[in-house]
């Protein structure tokens, strides 16, 4: 297995680390300094080394792992030089592949989206462009998705959006259940069953559009499709759709490339 270097021990890095070991990822995982007690505490729970530099890391690790927030890559760039060919998978949100190669000159760069359930194994895994290297490393961590083209990367970067989003629908529904007299627990089993429900349907027939399966639900003179009239009649649909054009837009003009 080869080794991975961790450029920036964070919230997303750390469950990657997690997910890759609870895979069996049995490499060398070795680790920024960084955030000292955090990178301390990884490296204990998960078998991994604390370097002294990230030119350490750059320098004893086969592949490396970028997963500073955007504003701190300028600095990041300026204090490693990756080693020419070297896999840099990139974790950061709208940093384009162009504006990477130029930040870190001979790394062979991929960007990757991935969520927290990464940590379990069960995370959405998009990498762009396709990769073996990346694919094979990352695959693990749950579903592999890979873009042709960047603009479709961006896309699926909106729909990791989609995963914050819908814990807050989730618990506008759950908070309903409760005001009518649902204690919390049993209302959180009960949205996220019927949730559970919805997605296990959709998995077994892959063949049917999920239109398709909810009007199958909700066919004239049910309880449901009373209560899609009154969904349809304002439609929540449309302010989804708003949030995912802010940040489509926002991915898509995004600011100027950090120096190096
Ligand atoms: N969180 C998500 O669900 C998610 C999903 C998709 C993509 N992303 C992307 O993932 C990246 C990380 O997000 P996060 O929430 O995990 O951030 P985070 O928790 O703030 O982690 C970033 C880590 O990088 C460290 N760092 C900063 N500069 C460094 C440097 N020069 N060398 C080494 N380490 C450095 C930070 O240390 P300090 O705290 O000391 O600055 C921090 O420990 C972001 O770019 C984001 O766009 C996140």
């Amino acid at each position: 297995m080869q080794s991975l270097g961790i450029l920036g021990v964070g919230e997303l890095t750390e469950k990657v680390v997690r997910g890759l070991r609870r895979s069996g990822f049995d490499g060398a995982i070795l680790l920024s300094p960084r955030n000292a007690e955090r990178a301390r505490a990884l490296a204990q729970a998960c078998n991994c080394e604390v370097m002294s530099s990230n030119q350490a890391v750059v320098d004893n690790a086969a592949m490396l792992l970028l997963g500073v927030r955007p504003d701190s890559v300028a600095q990041l760039a300026a204090e490693i030089t990756p080693k020419p060919g070297q896999h840099l998978l990139s974790l950061i949100a709208g940093l384009d592949l162009q504006t990477l190669q130029a930040t870190f000159p001979g790394a062979v760069c991929v960007r990757v989206m991935l969520s927290y359930t990464a940590q379990f194994n069960q995370s959405t895994v998009v990498i762009y462009p396709p990769d073996e290297t990346a694919r094979i490393c990352l695959g693990p961590l749950g579903s592999m998705v890979v873009m042709d083209d960047e603009p479709a990367f961006e896309l699926a970067t909106v729909a990791a959006c989609m995963n914050g989003w819908f814990y807050f629908l989730f618990d506008d529904l759950q908070q309903w259940l409760v005001d009518k007299g649902l204690p919390v627990e049993q209302a959180r089993t009960l949205v996220l069953g019927n949730l559970e429900d919805c997605l296990a349907s959709a998995r077994a027939h892959p063949d049917r559009s999920l239109k398709a399966l909810g009007q199958a639900i909700a066919t004239p003179g049910t309880y449901t499709a009373a209560g899609l009239d009154v969904l349809n009649h304002q439609p929540g649909s449309a302010t989804w759709g708003a949030a995912c054009e802010v940040v489509f837009d926002a991915l898509l003009n995004r600011p100027p490339p950090p120096s190096n």
